[in-house]
């Protein structure tokens, strides 16, 4: 059976390959779902991907990544908070009570940014950071993972 990872994605992202491409390009996040499906498959592991605008129903889906007796959990949350990465201390908080690897991506170099965007809540929690490399950070991160995990 393989480990589930969670991909969780804030505010705007769904419209990923609409909105700014010449910061976040022309992929959707239905690409993003599928290239890391794909990889995790080669490296025994599954990956779900959510999307949310609201920050209350982005602490609730790290709250359901936490294994309970009802629900089996994740193993390991990969995180794009987008700008509640520069606001939210209750994302911060649902990730300090997820006991698995966590790491953080931003799809921009959020340090060559608005100085607004150099700060990340989440930053503090995560494992790892990916900043910078495109929408190819998300398989970045499915690969740190998968080392992660075997650890
Ligand atoms: C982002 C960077 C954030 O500053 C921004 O608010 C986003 C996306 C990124 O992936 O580069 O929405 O997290």
């Amino acid at each position: 059976m393989s480990v589930r990872i969670v991909i969780l994605n804030g505010p705007n992202l769904n419209l990923l390959g609409l909105r700014q491409p010449d910061i976040y390009g022309h992929d959707t996040l239905e690409d993003v779902a599928r290239k890391c499906s794909d990889l995790a498959q080669t490296l025994g592991l599954e990956t779900e991907l959510f999307q949310t605008n609201h920050e209350g129903e982005l602490v609730e889906m790290i709250h359901a990544a936490r294994a309970s007796a009802e629900n089996e959990g994740a193993a390991g949350i990969i995180i794009n908070p987008a700008a509640f990465s520069h606001t939210s201390v209750a994302v911060l908080d649902a990730l300090m009570a997820f006991d698995g690897p966590v790491l953080e991506v931003h799809i921009s170099n959020i340090h060559k940014r608005e100085a607004f965007r150099h700060h990340s809540y989440v930053s503090s929690r995560a494992d790892g950071v990916i900043a910078g490399c495109g929408v190819q950070g998300y398989e970045l991160a499915v690969q740190r993972m998968a080392t992660l995990l075997k650890a």
